[in-house]
């Protein structure tokens, strides 16, 4: 059995972290969520890895190498341009051969692996198995509709009316049936060869496609408020510690890492939480389910259920929460007397400031 992991993709909906980086390398608790992709494959004995690559390709390829830290073997398989899930496995038909494969979304979250459903498929080999979860808002994602004896007759992707709440988890099993779906399938109205139609081919061409209905924690972490949460569910998980310095001034509470030479002075940290290596928080507070990435500066802030990139400080602000901040980004106290904000704002950049006391009446 092998592994298609997906990370390319525009990630259009995390600019602009996207315009600078790949997505699958965004870290949740300090690693990036492509490391728990990999991990996550060979936990289910998978490690010979196909990697779909983009724009990102050269950034993919120094972060992850050729799979050795993790005991795998990672092929790189690029791909012109985002054409969809399932132009991937197009494009990746030579690597794949003739084996059996998990496609894997890499910027898809699994607690609790995928041993479970890998050992059924391998056991019972349907053509295709699908895994889908209960959600609240259908209409964003590929929508499963089972008939009566839980058999997938129908899939929709994105649909405006939703007729079931179990979407379909960005985790794939196929045989090589799934080669002649992803040729026979034109491309959607948004332009991608989707793979909900290459599944739909298979069902209708009277493939075996079989559906598990999880109860594992599943996310998708592909916009800001989905990768906060997905932060926050694998902070509930981290390993308490302290290896960099924390003074007598400055309190600890509940799960936090700090890791090495990382310096907190005369500031609280309620976890759960992680400062990365080199980070220096000072006179501040870190609230719950935040991560601070490596060799940054927080001084006289306070930040709650937020992500900050490697090398961003943060100086003077008050309060900053529901936040991620990019890599070396910088947000400091203006000095002039004038109560201005000043703000130079990279393309696709979000920013929402409170508005300050004297402010004139919000425009109608
Ligand atoms: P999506 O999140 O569906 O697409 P996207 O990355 O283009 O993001 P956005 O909608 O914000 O613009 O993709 C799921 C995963 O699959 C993600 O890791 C990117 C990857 N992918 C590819 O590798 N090739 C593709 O052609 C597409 C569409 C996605």
């Amino acid at each position: 059995m092998k592994a298609l992991v997906l990370a390319g993709g525009t990630g259009s909906r995390l600019r602009p972290i996207t315009h600078t980086g790949a997505k699958q390398l965004v870290p949740v608790a300090n690693k990036p969520i492509l490391f728990y992709v990999i991990e996550t494959l060979v936990d289910a004995g998978i490690t010979d890895i196909g990697m779909i690559v983009g724009a990102t390709e050269e950034e993919i390829r120094a972060t992850v190498g050729d799979g050795g830290d993790f005991g795998a073997k990672v092929t790189y398989i690029p791909q012109d341009r985002p054409l969809g899930l399932a132009h991937a496995v197009l494009v990746a038909r030579d690597y794949l051969a003739e084996d059996d494969f998990v496609m894997f979304l890499g910027d898809n979250f699994v607690v609790g692996g995928i041993n479970g459903l890998v050992r059924e498929f391998e056991a019972e080999r349907p053509d295709a198995a699908i895994m889908l979860t209960r959600v609240k808002d259908p209409s964003d994602y590929g929508v499963a509709v089972l008939d009566t004896q839980g058999q997938v007759v129908r899939l929709e992707e994105k649909p405006r009316n939703p007729v079931s709440d179990l979407a379909v988890i960005g985790v794939y099993l196929f045989t090589t049936a799934v080669h002649q779906a992803v040729r026979a399938i034109s491309p959607s109205a948004r332009g991608e060869l989707e793979i909900t139609d290459a599944i739909q081919w298979l069902i209708d061409q009277g493939h075996a496609v079989r559906s598990t209905v999880i109860g594992n924690y599943w996310k998708d972490t592909g916009s800001v408020s989905e990768l906060l949460e997905v932060n926050r569910a694998v902070l509930e998980t981290l390993e308490p510690g302290v290896d960099g310095t924390v003074d007598k001034e400055s309190e600890l509470i509940g799960r936090v890492r700090v890791e090495p030479g990382a310096t907190v002075s005369r500031s609280r940290i309620v976890g759960p939480a992680v400062i990365g290596a080199g980070t220096k928080v000072t006179g501040s507070y870190i609230g719950p389910w935040t991560s601070v990435d490596r060799d940054c500066v927080i001084t006289a802030s306070e930040i709650e259920y937020s992500i900050v990139l490697a090398g961003s400080s943060v100086e003077g602000v008050g309060r900053i929460e529901s936040s991620l901040i990019g890599k070396e980004v910088r947000i400091t106290r203006s000095a002039g007397p004038c109560r201005t904000h000043r703000l130079i704002v990279g393309d696709h950049s979000k920013v929402q400031i409170t508005p300050l006391s004297h402010s004139p009446e919000p425009l109608t």
